[in-house]
């Protein structure tokens, strides 16, 4: 008889129905008169999927395996009262194939994903760890989270962009810049893309991108990648402190509506059961009264030497700070001489930035941002600082020339934010890549 093809998590609809489905074999339990099979569709929930009778009696049922793929057809049946099965249903299976069979023995699917890999084991087998469920409700919980970003920025009537990642100019310094030949003149994968928003503020008002940032990072933490995924706004007509009410509204809605929304939520519960959600408003630490907190907790360089002002505060420390605090900060009010051309001094306060990082407990810093120079002979002596040559940023300073306002904006590491959501403990189980790492994760 005819069988709809359906996706799992469509089941709950068609108890007493007869479908086909198919997937992955996500566990297998293998008793004398029943196969018991937890499938897995990649469309969300899995369902179990029992075998008996002559279905158990086929030779491709005497090597069946986890990670083989499959086609079935069977009766969706509720599970008794007392049983549990995912979505609380059952197929009782009536007639099913391999599709792709996974190898049993030593190259078995079991045998090479284990909990105890080390980061180097893991790189190579990401492919595979991928479709465990932890890295699936991350990869899951992602998705939710950038959705959820766009809506807000719909919401906000902020306009989406998409950067070129093929670049000509540095905007974080060039320590850490990748470089390629293009076409004969050098160019670079893209820092950030704060440069090109600020060029369409004219045009399009309050603008945002996701787009991958790249760093050749010197040193390797559990929170540097070389290739990250940016979510970058730049807003005009603003003063410093709307740019850091926007950010804790961004932050606090977005984790707001992901509670509310039962998918991502049980993500939450189930990898991070002690996320606390952030209040409105975060603590707001001048980046002098910080060195002051550091001081005065014990909190020093990693020479063991206290903090002076003008001093970056390195990851050991801010984490430490932040994980003593124990909530969202705001560290405002950087020093000049450790943040880029660009950032637009304070009033009356010149060796001090309107620039604010947010730092999240276990994490540490996961936002960038600034009000940006607005005026062209600071902005012309900012490249000076900082040694730039103001020519391959002609298009930038331009801005300067052809209308000029107060703006600023930010940039949020995106796998930064869903470690500290989900509970991780680095950077990489929150993307694609495991990048291979030769040396060890501080
Ligand atoms: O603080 P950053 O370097 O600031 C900028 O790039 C600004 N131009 C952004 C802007 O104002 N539009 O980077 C911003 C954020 C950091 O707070 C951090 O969350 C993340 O990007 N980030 C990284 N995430 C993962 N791996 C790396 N190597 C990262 N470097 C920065
Ligand atoms: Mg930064």
């Amino acid at each position: 008889p005819e069988a709809k093809s359906l996706k799992l998590y469509q089941l709950p609809e068609q108890v007493g129905e007869r479908v086909r489905l198919q997937g992955w074999v996500h566990r297998l339990r293998q008793q004398k008169t029943n196969f018991f099979v937890i499938l897995r569709d990649g469309s969300g929930p899995l369902a179990q999927l029992v075998l008996s009778g002559d279905c158990i009696r086929t030779l491709d049922a005497l090597d069946l395996t986890v990670e083989s793929t499959i086609e079935v057809t069977g009766l969706v049946t509720k599970v008794k009262e007392g049983q549990s099965a995912p979505q609380g249903l059952e197929i009782v299976v009536d007639w099913w194939k391999i599709i792709g069979r996974a190898p049993a023995g030593e190259d078995a699917f079991e045998g090479r994903i284990h909990p105890d890999m080390d980061f180097s084991m893991r790189a190579d087998l990401r492919h595979l760890e991928l479709r465990g469920e932890t890295a699936t409700a991350v990869m899951r919980f992602r998705a939710l989270l950038l959705r959820q970003f766009r809506e807000w920025f719909y919401q906000n009537r902020t306009t989406e962009v998409t950067p070129p990642c093929m670049v000509q100019t540095s905007v974080e310094g060039g320590s850490t810049l990748f470089s390629f030949d293009y076409y004969g003149s050098p160019a670079y994968l893209t820092q950030s893309s704060q440069l090109y928003l600020e060029t369409v503020l004219p045009s399009l008002g309050d603008v945002y991108c996701i787009q991958e940032s790249f760093r050749a990072e010197k040193s390797l933490t559990r929170r540097h990648l070389s290739e990250y995924t940016h979510l970058e706004a730049e807003l005009v007509f603003i003063k410093f402190k709307d740019l850091l009410d926007h950010l804790e509204n961004l932050i606090c809605d977005v984790v707001e509506t992901l509670m509310a929304d039962p998918i991502a939520s049980e993500i939450v519960k189930q990898l991070n059961p002690e996320f606390v959600a952030p209040t409105r408003p975060f603590m707001r630490l001048d980046y002098r009264d910080a060195i002051k907190y550091l001081n005065e907790h014990g909190i020093t360089k990693e020479d063991g030497t206290d903090h002076v002002v003008g001093d970056d505060i390195a990851e050991a420390a801010e984490r430490k700070m932040t994980d003593q605090i124990n909530r969202p900060i705001m560290l405002i009010n950087f020093p000049k001489s450790l943040k880029s051309f660009y950032m637009k001094a304070i009033p009356g306060d010149e060796e001090f930035t309107e620039s604010v990082d947010v730092l999240v407990p276990g994490v540490g810093e996961v936002v960038g941002g600034s009000m940006r120079i607005s005026d062209f002979d600071e902005l012309m002596a900012g490249y000076k600082r900082e040694g730039i040559p103001h020519e391959p940023y002609y298009w930038f300073t331009d801005q300067r020339k052809y209308g000029t306002t107060e703006h600023g904006g930010y940039g949020l590491g995106v796998e930064r934010l869903l470690a500290w959501f989900l509970g991780r403990y680095t950077v990489r189980e929150c993307s694609l890549v495991y990048a291979k790492t030769r040396r060890v994760l501080r």
